[in-house]
């Protein structure tokens, strides 16, 4: 959602924050800001409705030299997309500004109390509450330090605030629920906060990530230039350390026009190195730690595309193991009161292991003492932090919103874990025949990937429909859901992901000559699907048909049809199909001119539920 960063340091620190916001610009874009103290000893503010761009062009020009800064991207929650509303809020007559990731729960009740003690508000946000609470208490005499503490402990939600004072030139950070990391480097003496470590990769040289309620203190003036606290105001250890050791290329895009088109590309690559990781290095062991998990059921949980990858990881475990899953989005299962036992095991799917609603959700099982594992992207995430296991599925920093190759890194980490708790452990034997099964997928999808612009043709064909669904039967399904999500997020056309066999029990209404069926044809119920497609032609949908190469049926009934080589590769095969479907979105969407790595409403993180 929103991405804050803050810097303390001997170097131009409005360079450093604007930096780490640029890193940080996909996790939200309604507007961005910062907040500095100048040269001459003053607190300034810029901020701007729109990409970081807008903020860019406010600053230049000017002759900015800052010591230390706190920056924000934001993604609205309350208030509308304007500058008012954007971050910092500030009050630069007292030498205070702040930034917040989060939702303020009792948000209105604040603004009744300070309103009624004279304090003017001056944007619609949640966040400016914490700012005027901050200053009703230094009215009341308490030093900064105090003023943050009681502040927060008057906020209800989950939250990340970051605050500059200018008076003693240094930056409080502290958070609850919400992610929050602190950086140094200690060769230059800087220090660093940041809601992704990803902001800091290439400048902090070692990364704290305290825990709720710890309050982060980045000072000048002190020995350490950070320090930690509790809210008692005793020195706190409540935190890890980790040596910083993300590499940040600036030009990570490489030749690709968009993040999104090279994550799709990277696919064969990873799923070699997740092999090495997970047969040959420290993967193994994550592996094993699963294994000797309670799981008589397995209650799976995620969002989106986690949730969907978690859809077919549960076909996987249920094929393969006879073990019951039950697949919960992570929004309704952490209020429906779910039933759940110590004996069971609960697999959380997520890429980058902030969503505010998987974590609920994770919370909840702890709380009833059921063991917790995830399949996760970002090590050192709140996720990663908190579950018993961990599966790491290696997909390296995914920065388009539309999330492509944590998907399959996802269902082929779940279903490796599949194949370790029917084999129970990992024999040479089982080893080779799995690495042999992800090396040919990787071959199949470079052959996939070389084909884009058959793919693009077909795009260039349906993209002016007025309609979309995507439909799959057993495990092709998921395959459905996600391909329709991905087209909808993305290119901003209504999509839907059907079971095929359901479609005439309403929707089949909808069909005519100006919608378009992208069907995923597998082997699994392969004339099942197709008696399905049938179903539409006769009421002149259009075709697109995704399935076994070289299939002549599939051929005659589609008006286009894409052959995908899956002999030797039954089981992966959704994951073949939905390399297709990416691609596909992905031109529908550069077609009708959409911004496709930063889509309109969406943030790659979502941190409030
Ligand atoms: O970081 P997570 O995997 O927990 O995120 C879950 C969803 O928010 C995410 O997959 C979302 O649906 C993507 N935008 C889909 O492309």
């Amino acid at each position: 959602m929103c991405g804050i960063v803050g810097h303390l340091g001997p170097q131009n620190s409005v360079d450093v924050v604007i930096e780490g916001l640029k890193r940080l610009e996909y996790r939200g874009y309604d507007s961005a800001g910062v907040s500095f103290i100048s040269s001459d000893n003053e607190l300034m503010v810029y901020k701007k409705k729109g990409e970081i761009a807008n903020l860019i062009s406010e600053l230049d020009g000017k002759d900015i030299k800052a010591r230390s800064s706190i920056g924000h991207t934001r993604w609205a929650t309350h208030g509308g997309v304007n500058d008012q509303n954007a971050h910092p809020h500030a009050a630069p007559e007292r030498g205070l500004s702040m930034v917040h990731n989060g939702i303020i729960e009792n948000a209105n009740e604040l603004r009744d109390f300070l309103s009624s003690k004279g304090h003017k508000f001056e944007s619609e946000t949640d966040s400016e509450c914490f700012l005027r609470l901050m200053l009703f208490h230094l009215d009341e005499g308490l030093d900064i330090k105090d003023a943050v503490i009681q502040s927060f402990k008057k906020i209800k939600g989950h939250s990340a605030f970051v605050i500059l004072y200018k008076e003693t030139d240094e930056i409080y950070a502290i958070k609850n629920g919400a992610p929050l990391v602190c950086g140094i480097n200690d060769i230059n003496s800087e220090a660093f906060v940041s809601s992704d470590p990803y902001a800091l990769a290439g400048m902090a040289n070692k990364i704290y990530f305290p825990e709720n309620e710890v309050l982060c203190h980045l000072s000048p003036s002190n020995q350490n230039i950070l320090n930690f606290y509790e809210l008692n105001g005793e020195k706190s250890k409540r935190y890890t350390a980790k040596a910083q050791n993300m590499d940040h290329d600036p030009a990570a895009k490489g030749d690709y026009e968009h993040y999104m088109l090279k994550e799709i590309f990277e696919q064969p690559e990873l799923i070699r190195s997740l092999t090495q990781f997970y047969f040959k290095g420290e993967g193994k062991d994550s592996l094993l730690k699963a294994l000797s998990l309670p799981r008589k059921n397995v209650h799976i949980t995620a969002c989106g595309t986690a949730f969907y990858a978690g859809m077919v990881i549960k076909d996987f475990i249920e094929k393969e193991n006879r073990i019951p899953c039950k697949l919960e989005i992570a929004s309704e299962f952490r209020y429906r009161n779910p039933v759940l036992s110590n004996d069971e095991l609960a697999l959380f799917i997520s890429q980058s292991g902030e969503t505010a609603d998987t974590l609920a959700a994770q919370q909840l099982c702890k709380e009833h003492g059921v063991k917790t594992l995830s399949i996760v992207n970002t090590e050192g995430s709140t996720l990663y932090r908190d579950c018993d296991a961990n599966l790491l599925i290696r997909a390296g920093i995914e920065i388009g919103v539309a999330s492509t190759k944590a998907f399959t890194q996802q269902a082929l980490t779940g279903y490796l874990l599949s194949q370790v708790i029917k084999h129970n452990g990992m024999t040479d034997e089982v080893r080779n025949l799995l690495s042999g099964k992800l090396s040919l997928l990787a071959e199949r999808i470079d052959n996939l990937l070389a084909r884009e612009d058959e793919i693009k043709a077909i795009a260039k064909s349906i993209y002016q429909y007025n309609g979309y669904f995507f439909t799959g039967r057993g495990i092709y399904f998921p395959i459905a859901l996600e391909g329709a999500l991905k087209l909808k997020e993305i290119a901003y056309v209504h999509a839907e992901g059907y079971a095929a066999g359901e479609l005439k029990h309403g929707p089949i209404a909808l069909i005519d000559d100006q919608k378009v069926n992208v069907a995923l044809v597998g082997p699994e119920l392969f004339e099942k699907t197709v008696s399905n497609i049938q179903e539409i032609k006769a009421r002149d949908g259009i075709i697109v048909s995704i399935g076994p190469k070289n299939n002549k049926e599939l051929d005659e009934i589609s008006d286009y049809y894409f052959g995908v080589e899956l002999e030797g590769l039954e089981d992966l095969s959704p994951i073949c199909l939905n390399i297709v479907n990416q691609l596909l979105s992905y031109h529908i969407a550069k077609l009708l001119g959409t911004d496709i790595d930063k889509p309109r409403n969406l943030a790659k993180s979502v941190t409030v539920e």
